[in-house]
């Protein structure tokens, strides 16, 4: 795969400074966009047709350009390889079909334990030759904001203080406690997971995301730590001629759309 790294000698001159300046293409096809969005269902039934290697490894660094919280990337994707991991994961999925006949299962996984490393290592590969100061602090003052402390104390100060300030101002509301932080590392880890799903219906493979699995089981296979929760079991490969069950539900779209 061709690695896309922004081009950091593009600079503009606004209002007499120079600017980093990466243009976006403008000759992006939103019909196919659309027919991949529209063409990715729930696959249930999967051929015995494998996923090329780097098919996959393409659609999992398409998975990692996914927006993410400050920037600190809290997944891992474990692509399940072993015969016997792989037998025991589709156990775990409860023997689901699109598990047992699927080409490769990925575990998704959100991690709360490397926050403090990753803010680090965002200011030692920091993009520009210069850190701006106010994102040097940011990262430092990172593992404090993110630590809820032992058994949330720090969140129950931090929650207080936060309350008070908030009568004032705006201000953001979290995360503090440990439910906070795996709710913070989930929401990136989702939007990676939908992109590996779409990446891999635009190379012409299906998928299915399924939390329809025994967490306990699957911590266990994969040797997980506590700050690592798996979300989401997504099973690929290619779709079988009767691999999607049934039509597609979408309901009204005022159900859910406001412009306030
Ligand atoms: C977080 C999540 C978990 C899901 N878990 C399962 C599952 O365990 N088993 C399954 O067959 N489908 C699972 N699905 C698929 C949904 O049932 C499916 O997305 C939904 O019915 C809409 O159908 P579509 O994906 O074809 O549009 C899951 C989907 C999501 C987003």
């Amino acid at each position: 795969m061709e690695s896309v790294e922004p081009d950091t000698t593009k600079t503009v001159m606004m209002n007499g400074k120079s600017r980093y300046y990466e243009p976006a293409p403008t000759d992006i096809d939103v019909e196919n966009f659309r027919k991949v969005l529209q063409s990715r269902r729930s696959v249930r039934k999967f051929t015995s047709k494998p996923i090329p290697e780097a098919v996959l490894d393409d659609c999992l660094d398409m998975a990692m350009l996914a927006p993410n919280s400050s920037g600190l990337q809290p997944w891992t994707f474990y692509v399940v390889r072993s015969p016997d991991k792989k037998k025991q994961m589709v156990k775990a999925c409860m023997s689901q079909l699109a598990a047992s006949t699927a080409q490769e299962l990925i575990v998704c996984v959100a991690r709360t334990d490397r926050i403090d490393e990753f803010a680090r290592q965002m200011l030692r590969e920091w993009p520009t030759p210069t850190l701006p100061t106010v994102v040097k602090r940011y990262y430092q003052l990172i593992p404090l904001s993110y630590n809820p402390g032992p058994l949330n104390s720090f969140a129950a100060v931090k929650k207080s203080a936060v309350a008070l300030g908030g009568l004032f101002t705006a201000v953001p509301r979290g995360p503090f406690n440990r439910q906070d932080v795996k709710l913070w590392a989930t929401k990136s880890t989702a939007l990676a997971c939908e992109n590996l799903v779409l990446a891999l219906r635009a190379y012409g493979f299906d998928t299915c995301m399924m939390e329809g699995f025994d967490e306990v089981r699957v911590r266990k296979i994969l040797n997980l730590s506590s700050a690592e929760l798996p979300i989401m079991v997504i099973g690929a490969g290619e779709r079988e001629l009767d691999g999607v069950f049934w039509p597609q539900v979408r309901f009204d779209r005022e159900l859910f759309i406001r412009k306030v």
